[in-house]
């Protein structure tokens, strides 16, 4: 059989969506994308639900004029105030949205203490809180906003004193609180792993759900026939390859591309 390459969407409000586009593209090396980083509007965490719901319905036409066949909502924020409202208004479309990783967290606690670090939108949404509920009696939750995380990694600041400052405060707290696991609820905190990993030493374990996300856009896909059974399983178990140094990616975005353009290069480099 010939192998049709796809288009996949993704949007962010700004470049941490890149994390989840780097876990799709060991699955996916041969499709073609289009990242849309809404950096003029970045941060989406303090933002109203209507605002962002209003945002995701534009970057949603952009990203279909651009031939998307699927979208990858790859913010926690926007998947919690806007996805429910994306899957009405935009029906003909599959809409894949990030999960905050409770459910492996509290199966993996040992102390029975978890942390969450996300945004104020992300705490403050339906979705969080019925997730939080389901395991409240398995664990004890702790959240706290990982504050001003988002603007280093737009800014381009992974690493260094400001970074480790940043960090450091939102969270100590967790770790005082004696979370060993800790979830990262946006998508822009995997790229400060380096320095979170180092203030909170080796008996702490951070949990990215952007692998997961990878695996179901590519579950998604089979079902819409995006891809076939046999090219779906052949994807999924691609899960530890490397990344593509050349990946088909259009870069789109409202603001300055300099940040988007910086991670990407970070993601295709730096296995
Ligand atoms: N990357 C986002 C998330 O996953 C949004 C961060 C923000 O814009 O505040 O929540």
């Amino acid at each position: 059989y010939e192998y049709i390459c796809d288009m996949i969407g993704i949007f962010d409000s700004g470049s941490g969506g890149l994390s989840v586009l780097k876990e799709i593209l060991r699955l996916l090396p041969e499709d073609n994308f289009v990242f849309y980083a809404d950096n003029a509007h970045c941060p989406y965490g303090e933002k109203t639900p209507e605002y962002i719901k209003d945002r995701g319905r534009a970057i949603t036409r952009t990203l279909l004029e651009s031939g998307a066949e699927i979208i990858v909502v790859a913010c926690n924020t926007a998947t919690g105030a806007a996805i429910s409202t994306l899957r009405s208004e935009f029906p003909f479309i599959r809409f894949i949205g990030m999960e905050p990783a409770v459910k492996p967290a509290a199966l993996g606690t040992r102390s029975g203490v978890i942390g969450v670090l996300a945004t104020e939108g992300t705490l403050k949404a339906s979705k969080y809180l019925t997730t939080k509920g389901n395991y409240a009696d398995e664990c004890r939750i702790e959240e706290h906003v990982g504050r001003g995380f988002v603007e280093l990694v737009e800014r381009g600041v992974l690493t260094g004193p400001e970074a480790e400052a940043t960090v450091r405060a939102s969270l100590e707290p967790l770790l005082d609180a004696g979370a060993d696991t800790i979830v990262l609820g946006c998508t822009h905190y995997p790229f400060l792993l380096q320095v979170m990993e180092k203030i909170a030493g080796p008996g702490v374990r951070f949990i990215d759900p952007a692998p997961a996300v990878a695996r179901q856009t590519v579950h998604v896909m089979a079902e819409t026939g995006l891809l076939t059974q046999e090219e779906a399983r052949a994807a999924l178990a691609r899960v530890s390859a490397p990344v593509p140094e050349n990946p088909h990616v259009r870069l789109l975005s409202s603001g300055d591309p300099s940040s988007e353009e910086r991670i990407f290069k970070l993601i295709t480099t730096n296995q």
